[in-house]
C-alpha cells in the first residue's frame, strides 16, 4: 500500500493492536505501534520507564516514535493510549487519517480491569477510567478524522468499519 500512514488512537484496551494488525493485513501493509518502538529504544518495559524515568520521559520517547513512524512508514500505526496528551504529538498528526477507537466506561472496565502491565490503571479502575476518559476524550476527538465505536463489535468488524469510514 502506498499513501499516508493510518493512525489509530484510543484508550488502552480498546483493541488498537489487534485491530491494527487485522487492518494492516486487510490492506496488505505493515503494522507498527509506538509502545513497541519505545520499549526497543529504552531497552526496558513500559512500567519500568514510568517508574525509573517518569511519565514525561516516556511521553518524549513516544513523541519521537511517532515522528519516526510518520517519516518512515506508510502503513498502520497504533499510538499508546496517552500519546494524545502531548501537544507536540497531537500536532504531528495533522493532515493524517486518524481513527479514534472509542469504548464506553463499562466496556473498558470489563476489558481491562486490573491490569498491572498498564501502570496508569493500577488502583480503583472505574473511577480512574472515568477521570482518564474525561481528560482524554476531547484530545482523541481533536486529532481524529473519524471515530469508530468498538462496543459490541468484533475486531474484524471494527477493521471493516475503519475501511468504510476512511473509504480505503
Ligand atoms: C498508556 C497506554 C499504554 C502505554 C502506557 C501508557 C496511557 O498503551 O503507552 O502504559 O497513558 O494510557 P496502550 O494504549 O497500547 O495500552
Amino acid at each position: 500500500m502506498s499513501g499516508p500512514l493510518i493512525v489509530l488512537v484510543g484508550p488502552m484496551g480498546v483493541g488498537k493492536s489487534t485491530v491494527g494488525e487485522l487492518l494492516a493485513g486487510r490492506l496488505g501493509t505493515t503494522y507498527r505501534d509506538t509502545d513497541a518502538d519505545v520499549v526497543a529504544t529504552a531497552g526496558k518495559a513500559i512500567p519500568e520507564i514510568f517508574f525509573d524515568d517518569g511519565e514525561e520521559r516516556f511521553r518524549a520517547l513516544e513523541r519521537q516514535a511517532v515522528r519516526d513512524a510518520i517519516a518512515q512508514h506508510p502503513g498502520v500505526l497504533a499510538l499508546g493510549g496517552g500519546a494524545v496528551l502531548d501537544a507536540e504529538t497531537r500536532a504531528l498528526l495533522g493532515g493524517l487519517p486518524v481513527v479514534y477507537l472509542s469504548m464506553d466506561v463499562d466496556e473498558a472496565v470489563r476489558r481491562v480491569g486490573l491490569n498491572t502491565a498498564r501502570p496508569l490503571l493500577a488502583v480503583n479502575p472505574r473511577r480512574q477510567w472515568r477521570e482518564l476518559m474525561d481528560a482524554r476524550r476531547p484530545l482523541y476527538e481533536e486529532v481524529a478524522t473519524v471515530t469508530v465505536a468498538t462496543d459490541a463489535r468484533t475486531p474484524e468488524e471494527v477493521a471493516q468499519a475503519i475501511i468504510e469510514a476512511l473509504e480505503l
